[in-house]
């Protein structure tokens, strides 16, 4: 069978920091608050001019670098994002074009904070229909322009970043000693809708409009919808949380996270968690985490990685691979 083995990762931070003692100059908060709710201490942010697309590409350029690939080889681009540098084309056409890429095909992938997860799924369909062989997929977001700096109960979560893993389509045996995604899992449902969307858009306000959320409500529906996810991965694979080697959830909040592991039995020391350092950023929160993990040192060749995300419609997913 074929398999969707992850050849490199990479990723990208603008270069601006805002802690939260720097929202304290903006808005009616506190560091206290801010860390004590949600574990976060800083985000960065993206300079006037920086988009989203300009992320994506460094990320996409550092990821092809660590799998030592040109280019010219990947023939799928997938960019999830909830923030595009406009509403079309779509900005992985942008960065496909920034990488001097005029073959195969890029397109943009909608779920929000689950984006990476979805993106990664419909890249190892393709993979395994034998439809791409080297893709190249992208979380990228500067979801900074999306808050409404008057609102304090959303506009000290989020951050900008981006991050990228590349594919490569590698022959398996098919059980789960195989490197490669092993199973995926994706869900939605759009009763949740109005507890976290943005109230703009081309067709109703013709603005680009704010990030509206219900806190409680998602906190509330979060680690029931991720523990799903996760025991189908199991039911799956015949996996359990002890053959994890690590846990990569997308990175909204401490308090979930540790919700999750613990409900789930997955260790503590497996849980890499970054949103101390980015704050939530959406469809990129997965593949920054990743890297920074890669790159410490921490999941190496052979590992056993779960990965989780949650978002607005609701949308959610869990991806089960080994890297
Ligand atoms: N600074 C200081 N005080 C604040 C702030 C702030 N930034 N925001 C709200 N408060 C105040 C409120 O006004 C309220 O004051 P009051 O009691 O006097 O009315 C008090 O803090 C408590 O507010 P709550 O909304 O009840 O706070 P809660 O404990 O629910 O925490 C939070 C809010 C952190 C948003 C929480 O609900 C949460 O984590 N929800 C999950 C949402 C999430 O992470 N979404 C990310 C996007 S979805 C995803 O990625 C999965």
């Amino acid at each position: 069978v074929l398999r969707s083995v992850v050849v490199g990762s990479g990723s990208y931070l603008p270069k601006k920091v805002v802690t939260n003692d720097d929202l304290t100059k903006v808005v009616d908060t506190s560091d206290e608050w801010i860390r004590q709710r949600t574990g976060i201490e800083q985000r960065y942010n993206a300079e006037e001019g920086e988009y989203t697309s300009h992320l994506g590409y460094n990320a996409a350029l550092d990821a092809l670098e660590n799998a030592g690939m040109d280019a010219q080889d990947i023939d799928l681009i997938i960019c999830a994002t909830t923030t595009p540098d406009n509403t079309f084309p779509a900005t992985s056409v942008a960065i496909q074009n920034m990488l001097g890429i005029h073959h195969g095909v890029a397109f943009d992938l909608q779920a929000v904070c689950s984006g990476f997860v979805f993106a990664l799924t419909t890249a190892d369909l393709y993979i395994r229909c034998g439809k791409a062989k080297n893709v190249l997929v992208i979380g990228a977001e500067t979801f900074s322009r999306l808050l409404d700096l008057n609102d304090r109960t959303t506009c000290v979560l989020f951050g900008d970043g981006a991050g990228a893993v590349v594919l490569t389509a590698e022959e398996g045996t098919g059980d789960v000693s195989d490197r490669g995604i092993l199973t995926s899992h994706i869900r939605s449902d759009g009763r949740h809708k109005e507890k976290l969307f943005v109230d703009g858009g081309p067709s109703t306000t013709q603005t680009t409009g704010y990030l509206r959320m219900q806190g409680k409500e998602v906190f509330k529906h979060a680690v029931g919808m991720i523990t799903d996810v996760i025991t189908d991965a199991f039911d799956a694979t015949g996996m359990t949380a002890e053959d994890l080697d690590w846990f990569v959830p997308h990175q909204a909040n401490k308090r979930i996270i540790d919700s999750s592991a613990k409900k789930l039995h997955i260790a503590p020391e497996k849980v890499v968690t970054t949103v101390n350092l980015h704050g939530n950023t959406s469809a990129a929160s997965i593949p920054l985490a990743l890297n920074v993990a890669v790159n410490d040192g921490r999941i190496k060749k052979g590992d056993v990685v779960l990965l989780e995300a949650m978002g607005g419609g609701f949308t959610w997913g869990s991806v089960l691979l080994r890297w």
